[in-house]
């Protein structure tokens, strides 16, 4: 697709004027901008109003059978008319001729079609062309970078981020699909992205899993199910230490000093070998290496079902001691750290940020805070990466402190690094599934996602299906329907999970979009080698039915850059949903007829379907999901 690529393709549909320049237009990768172009040249000379003025009165639409574009007439900003004379008065003058049709005026609005011709004889070979890359745009990226036509720019999406040796959270369920979109959508947009996934493999709880190991650690039970033995280890060593936490809750409760109970007993244990891990001494290290290996080598495996790979497996054990002591050093300097009895601290209600209040940075006994490492990570990434943007997929829950890393960065005088976070924040899943109620790691997760859709296609034995049902498919399919699942509520919103819209094959779910998908490709198995899309007949597809696939088809990069300006992925879904739809009717229209005969038709209409299978295909894999394949 090149400007004059463009041109000659109107051309044959009859379109020989160029197509007008707006600032924003981008005809190369948005076919919707064409039309928007012609749209707001037109109307400029029926109206007399500024160009620039006409182009932004101009939106997409994004209903089924309600037009491609829709003029909001206030925005013109004419004087002197109603809004509803404007739209009938311009639609009887607005010429029906390519590319647009009849016009349907609604009210303020005027809701403008492409005409059918235009449609297929543009966007067929359009789409074809763009390929893979259809809805992605490496500029929109740059664009947003603020640096138009630089190099690309990084950004480090962290997300997922478990820790060792306690359970695969919700939580971190959720972050790990939320974090696969917003990498997906930075790549495809011309961000150089790395993945990263900070464990939690450092800190006290590591020193107290340790004193568990030596009462109840086996190494046959590790060698052959290393995650499962150290959640062991650690459950029954927290029930151990479940009486001396009580007594000291109870005591501080009743405004006594801990000191006493906490230098004692399991307290003592844990916190020894902590320092022992800080002092970084060979033994110490030596266990948390393997516990900590043994962890990547699983979970490797678990994210790769959910076709994940981190470009990096960071954690807070990395965190390096010059960037820990540089963090330290600037605080002191610009005078916001505090020495209270032993620990180190940030009164943040000193500085402008009361909601924020106080932050213990250093503990007592020397050892160092999550807020530490985790500002010293910043620094150490910094150093490594020079990235331009860096994303924490987190839960609202930890909101508070990353508003303490970013408020913290400013004190130190590092507010070049704090204006380059942004924390993606998404809210609870309220409800489980039944089969993840006793989900204890990723691998759990992925099982019981498999095992929900099995149970659900029993169930739902009456819709068409077109999938297959083996294991690996229900494997498949349970994992889209999770995917869609979450990604279709908005990050900010907690839902429950809901069984039998996660498994359904109809609506906006992964069974249905892959659903969709495997009966395209089931279409397309009749598809000539070579389709040349220079002599395809395009009349062909000028029924209502086809028009419409290719009108959905139209909308797709305004949707992928409006969910990339906000990083809700919803959109891409809702949008997914409508073409499914779409396509779904459509095909069924076309079984009723026979095709013997038909060549050239079928030519056309194996087009259009290849087209509609590559947008299925971009979408999903926006969303982080591979489509359907046999
Ligand atoms: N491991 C943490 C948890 O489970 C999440 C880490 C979030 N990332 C960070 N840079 N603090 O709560």
């Amino acid at each position: 697709c090149t400007v004059n690529g463009i041109q000659d393709l109107l051309g044959r549909a009859g379109l020989d004027t160029p197509v007008p320049e707006f600032p924003g237009g981008d005809i190369v990768h948005n076919p919707q901008d064409i039309f928007r172009a012609y749209l707001a040249e037109t109307l400029q000379k029926l109206v007399d109003c500024d160009r620039v003025v006409a182009y932004d009165a101009i939106q997409p639409s994004n209903m089924t059978g309600m037009g491609d574009l829709v003029v909001v007439s206030p925005r013109l900003r004419l004087k002197d008319v109603r809004p509803k004379d404007l739209v009938s008065d311009l639609a009887h003058r607005l010429p029906r001729s390519p590319p647009f049709a009849c016009p349907i005026p609604d009210g303020i609005h005027l809701r403008v079609l492409s005409s059918p011709n235009t449609l297929s004889r543009l966007l067929l070979p359009y789409i074809h062309d763009r390929n893979k890359s259809y809805g992605y745009d490496a500029s929109v990226g740059l664009v947003d970078a603020k640096v138009p036509d630089g190099p690309k720019k990084k950004v480090i999406v962290e997300f997922s981020s478990p820790n060792m040796a306690s359970e695969f959270q919700v939580s971190h369920l959720r972050s790990t699909l939320i974090g696969a979109y917003v990498a997906n959508i930075h790549a495809g947009m011309g961000w150089d992205v790395v993945k990263m996934n900070y464990l939690g493999d450092w800190g006290k709880q590591i020193g107290l899993l340790a004193a568990g190991w030596q009462r109840f650690g086996s190494e046959e039970e590790f060698q052959s199910a290393p995650l499962q033995h150290l959640l062991q280890v650690n459950h029954k060593i927290e029930e151990l230490f479940k009486p001396e936490q009580d007594e000291c809750r109870a005591a501080k409760a009743d405004g006594k000093d801990v000191t006493e109970i906490e230098s004692r007993g399991l307290y003592a244990e844990r916190d020894a070998f902590f320092k022992k891990m800080e002092d970084r001494e060979p033994e110490a290290i030596a266990l948390w290496q393997r516990f900590r290996d043994a962890t990547v080598e699983d979970y490797k495996e678990s994210y790769a079902r959910l076709g994940i790979q981190f470009d990096e497996y960071s954690g807070e054990s990395q965190v390096s001691a010059e960037s820990v002591e540089e963090v330290e050093t600037a605080l002191k300097e610009k005078g916001v750290y505090e020495e209270h009895e032993g620990s180190w601290m940030i009164d943040f209600s000193k500085h402008n940020a009361k909601g924020l209040s106080t932050a213990v940075v250093r503990y007592r006994n020397g050892t160092t805070s999550y807020l530490l490492r985790d500002l010293a990570a910043v620094l150490d990434r910094a150093k490594a990466h020079s990235f331009d943007k860096m994303i924490y997929v987190v839960a609202m829950e930890q909101e508070m402190h990353f508003h303490r890393v970013t408020k913290t960065l400013e004190l130190m005088d590092r507010a070049d690094l704090s204006e380059k976070i942004q924390h993606v924040a998404f809210a609870k899943i309220t409800g489980l599934l039944d089969q993840f109620k006793d989900a204890q790691l990723l691998s759990d997760y992925l099982d019981g996602c498999r095992l929900a859709m099995q149970a659900g296609m029993s169930d739902d034995a009456e819709d068409p299906v077109f999938v297959t049902k083996t294991d690996k498919s229900m494997e498949s399919l349970g994992l889209s329907g999770l995917f869609i699942q979450d990604l279709n509520h908005k990050r900010t919103t907690s839902y429950a999970c809901d069984p039998k819209r996660m498994t359904s094959f109809e609506g906006e779910t992964g069974a249905a979009i892959q659903n969709c998908y495997a009966r395209l490709l089931s279409i397309l198995e009749e598809k000539p080698e070579e389709l040349d899309y220079a002599t395809l007949d395009y009349s062909q597809l000028e029924t209502e039915d086809h028009s419409e696939i290719l009108r959905i088809m139209t909308q797709f990069p305004d949707t992928t850059y409006a969910s990339f300006k906000t990083l809700e992925p919803t959109a891409v879904i809702i949008y997914l949903g409508r073409l499914v739809d779409q396509v779904m009717v459509t095909l069924d229209d076309d079984d009723e007829q026979d095709w013997t005969g038909r060549e050239e038709a079928t030519k056309a209409r194996m087009a259009l379907y290849e087209t509609a299978r590559q947008v299925l295909e971009n979408g999903l894999r926006m969303l982080g999901l591979s489509p359907w394949s046999p």
